[in-house]
């Protein structure tokens, strides 16, 4: 298996591109089988998550043609029919994304087998959600051998469904399937995240009825079909805010280009108040921190528009060389403190009590032998390591291909020691 190696202790300099969002990317990409006509998806991504879902859209009929330059990949997708109404375990346990085609399989053909999904071990993360909302607009749901088996005989209904918390990939998954439906869908208590609003607006490109795009009510009045359309991913935010972290641990100046400050607002204004420079113009954001130390900030994760989860362990690698103790409180996800452990590794001084972190700064951290347990988790690791003394070596690095796209050529650019050793 591959390993990522880093020397720390240089400043982080310059510009870093970010790349379209893998996780507004997923869900565009299971738009596709919506409608017989092709979906034109720019800045795609090139991750593997994104290869593991086109691999699962390719054995449910959609055909993909495929252009590069030197940022992103432009993905056409085509489905003319639903060839398999089954998504197998083989790829939905390897990527929680893909258990989404739910959504637009049962709406188009009226029947979906779907495999209960995998991804990230960061909690139980149940589906309990998906299926009362399918429910709720008429779909039939049994579990058979591991697989959700859904059937909409004469298609789904409108329907009203208040979620008791808010999910992001239900409200892709209900969003999808409520376009094809027969009369309007209100999703009440639906996720806000920046990657459903992209979702939205695409949908609204294929001619899908929607309104309340940003809010957490959804209306969707059901069409008979939807069309082609040409859509561009929007940027990463949680790409940009590990950077932009990345910058703040190093002491250095980088712009992060090509995103908006508005998308990680509440990432930008954690880093501020632990004594980072930032600067928001229009289509990028600079991070900067000259000379002082980083102060001890508490945090709590929270939905859209709120501190991502996605950014809390990065935050915490942050905080481990902070003057202070900050606590770190995770809300969304009731396992996500496995890099706790491997930060200690380099030194770090972290208590666990339930839900909180409890981070007591340190001056040095020290490079050692770790390993990537999951995907946000792993880019702490490197955070990590870019401010510590000495070498670190990264092992399971899969983990990172599946969300970071070129992370050691994007970190040398800007002056980090990084390289990768094929196993
Ligand atoms: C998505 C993101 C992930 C991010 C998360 C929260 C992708 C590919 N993944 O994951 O990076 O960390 O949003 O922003 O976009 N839940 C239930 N029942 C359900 C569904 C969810 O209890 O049916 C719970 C989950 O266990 C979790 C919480 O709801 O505790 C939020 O999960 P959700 O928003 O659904 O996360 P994902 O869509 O899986």
């Amino acid at each position: 298996m591959d390993t990522i190696h880093i020397r720390g202790g240089n400043r982080l300099n310059g510009s870093i591109q970010i790349s379209g969002a893998k996780n507004a990317a997923l869900p565009l990409l299971t738009a596709a089988l919506l409608t017989g006509e092709p979906l034109r998806l720019g800045n795609v991504p090139r991750l593997t998550d994104i290869r593991t879902l086109t691999k699962l859209l390719g054995v449910l009929g959609t055909v993909i043609t495929r252009a590069s330059d030197d940022h992103a990949d432009t993905l056409t997708l085509t489905t003319p029919e639903i060839l398999s109404t089954t998504a197998p375990y083989e790829i939905v346990s390897q990527i929680r994304a893909s258990f989404w085609v739910l959504g637009p399989l049962l709406t188009r053909c009226h029947y979906a087998r779907v495999s209960l999904p995998g991804g990230c071990a960061i909690g139980a993360r149940p589906v309990d959600l998906y299926i009362k909302g399918l429910q709720k607009m008429g779909a039939e749901i049994d579990l058979v051998d591991g697989y959700v088996v859904a059937n909409a005989p004469g298609g789904l209904k409108g329907a009203v469904i208040r979620s008791p918390m808010v999910s992001v990939g239900a409200t892709h998954t209900l969003m999808m399937a409520a376009t094809l439906a027969d009369g309007e869908t209100v999703l009440e208590n639906a996720a806000r995240e920046p990657e459903v609003t992209d979702l939205a607006h695409c949908l609204v490109a294929m001619g899908a009825k929607i309104t309340g795009i940003g809010t957490s009510t959804l209306r969707i009045e059901g069409v008979e079909k939807l069309h082609g359309a040409t859509y561009n991913v929007i940027a990463d935010r949680i790409e940009a805010g590990t950077y932009a972290i990345a910058a703040a641990m190093t002491g250095g100046d980088v712009t992060l280009e090509g995103v908006e400050g508005e998308t990680f607002e509440a990432a930008l204004s954690v880093l501020r108040a632990a004594g980072a420079e930032v600067e928001t113009p229009q289509g990028s954001v600079r991070v900067m921190r000259n000379g002082a130390r980083l102060q001890a900030t508490d945090v709590v994760t929270q939905v859209f528009p709120g501190f991502p989860t996605d950014l809390q362990a990065q935050f915490m690698a942050l905080m481990t060389m902070a003057e202070g103790e900050s606590e770190i409180t995770e809300t969304i996800f009731e396992n996500r403190f496995m890099h706790v452990q491997e930060l200690a590794r380099f030194g770090a001084d972290i208590s666990l009590h339930g839900d909180k972190a409890l981070v007591r700064g340190v001056e040095v951290l020290k490079g050692a032998p770790v390993m990537a347990s999951d995907l946000r988790a792993s880019a702490a690791l490197i955070i990590a390591a870019l401010a510590a003394e000495g070498e670190t070596i990264i092992n399971r690095v899969y983990h990172l291909d599946r969300g970071f796209e070129r992370i050691e050529a994007k970190l040398s650019a800007c002056g980090a020691e990084i390289w990768r050793e094929k196993a």
